[in-house]
């Protein structure tokens, strides 16, 4: 009989396999100091383009001091045990009131995490005979919800409405079969490459076809909207969506989740969440400290008018220099460059090193052979003059990239990784 093992010893998976040239490098890379504009990497100071502290939260000193003092106050202990067994406070509560309200719904439930949260919900939202329809490029959170589902699901073209009305076409004749409903997700905001999700032209769809939709806002949640309340406030579309999802680990800058619809929805989703139900309670630090977050972001409205000023002193000079941004349509700033992945290596280790920037890089299979994803995220706490240099970085690696610097570089770079 085989040993279970023997898998693991052969093959790493598709990421595995590259830990010994990319560790410590392009990926579990060390980001020291305080979480800001400008941190270290490898003790060097790099303009930090790769964190989702949207807001500039993370590291305000109002809200250190209130994490300071709800950890004095609490430990990361208390409370003890599930909500629904001996995890709930009055505080839990006064921030699913407060949340509820600024997302315009009428109830709220808190997550200790977004992505368990996610998979939980959709697990609680549909039966077996029920059929799911969402957006192929979903979030790994959303797959992994939909795996648990024992009945249909269809997957409809990114973002493309056409694709998601023949797939809802499918699912009301299957659904008619079945005796069951249809449940719609998208995302708010796409966070590889910043496209909204086409909320408007869904909801439209309910003219035509019956159906629930549930919203993952994770990128949309403090960065869109007049109030910040995400990409259904921006599109004006959010008393249509049955059950919205964000985390506090973007905009927020923290750990925990929350999702938000009528009272009656939630209300059967506090007791079939098994998430939650047989998971502790977010601990009080996080609450209190979400609290306070809530409460800047709704009060502070020059953090969110400082950070579109970033984005679009970013987008706007990335495009006048040709530079290819996709389709964004959010603060998540993605940059196409083509070039093979060794090159891309090369490229990222001479934009850390040379010229202090530190952002993301996303090469095949996520995006298409031969092409190079940079991911640019700014935030409030990023100055313009971060942007003019990071403009100046991008024209030059493009000019080292395009004139073939990186192709010789790359075979130095592989064999110092021990290629
Ligand atoms: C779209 C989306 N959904 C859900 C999550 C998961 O949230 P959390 O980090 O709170 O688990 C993320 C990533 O953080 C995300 O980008």
């Amino acid at each position: 009989m085989k040993d279970l093992f023997e898998k693991i010893y052969k093959d790493k998976g598709p990421l595995g396999k590259w830990a010994s040239q990319a560790e410590g490098y392009f990926v579990f890379p060390k980001l020291e100091g305080e979480i800001s504009n400008r941190m270290k990497f490898q003790g060097k100071e790099v303009i930090t383009w790769s964190i989702n502290d949207y807001l500039g939260l993370a590291n305000h000193p109002e809200i250190r001091k209130v994490d300071a003092e709800a950890a004095a106050q609490y430990g990361s202990a208390y409370p003890m045990g599930a909500r629904m067994m001996s995890g709930h406070t009055d505080l839990h509560e006064k921030l699913q009131d407060e949340l509820a309200s600024f997302v315009s719904k009428e109830a709220a439930y808190l997550l200790n995490f977004g992505y368990q949260g996610m998979v939980s919900t959709i697990d609680a939202l549909v039966a077996k005979d029920d059929i799911i329809v969402y957006d192929v490029d979903a979030h790994a959170c959303i797959i992994d919800g939909v795996r648990l589902h024992m009945g249909k699901r269809f997957t409809y073209k990114h973002n493309d409405v056409e694709s998601l009305e023949k797939n809802l076409e499918r699912a009301t004749k299957m659904a008619e079969q079945t005796g069951g409903g249809i449940l719609v997700i998208s995302e708010g905001v796409f966070g590889m490459r910043g496209e909204q999700g086409r909320l408007k032209e869904i909801v439209a769809l309910k003219e035509k076809f019956n159906f629930r939709l549930f919203v993952d806002d994770a990128h949309g949640f403090g960065t869109l909207g007049v109030t910040g309340a995400g990409a259904g406030e921006e599109q004006g579309v959010q008393k249509d969506i049955d059950v919205y999802f964000a985390t506090f680990a973007k905009s927020l800058a923290s750990t925990g989740a929350f999702i938000a619809g009528d009272q009656e929805i939630i209300d059967y989703l506090k007791y079939n969440l098994r998430s939650q139900m047989f998971a502790k309670s977010l601990q009080m630090q996080l609450v209190v400290g979400a609290l306070k977050r809530l409460d800047m972001l709704k009060t502070m409205p020059e953090l969110k008018a400082k950070l579109w000023e970033n984005v679009n002193t970013l987008q706007s000079g990335l495009k006048e220099r040709g530079f290819d941004i996709g389709t964004t349509q959010s603060c998540v700033t993605p940059v196409y460059l083509k070039g093979s992945i060794p090159e891309a290596m090369a490229l990222v280790k001479d934009l850390r090193e040379n010229y202090g920037i530190f952002c993301s890089i996303v090469v095949y299979p996520v995006i298409p052979k031969g092409m190079i994803l940079l991911r640019l995220i700014p935030t409030a706490t990023h100055t313009l003059e971060d942007v003019k240099e990071t403009l100046a970085a991008f024209e030059s690696i493009r000019e080292r990239l395009e004139n073939g610097t990186y192709k010789r570089l790359s075979a130095a770079v592989m064999a110092a990784m021990g290629e």
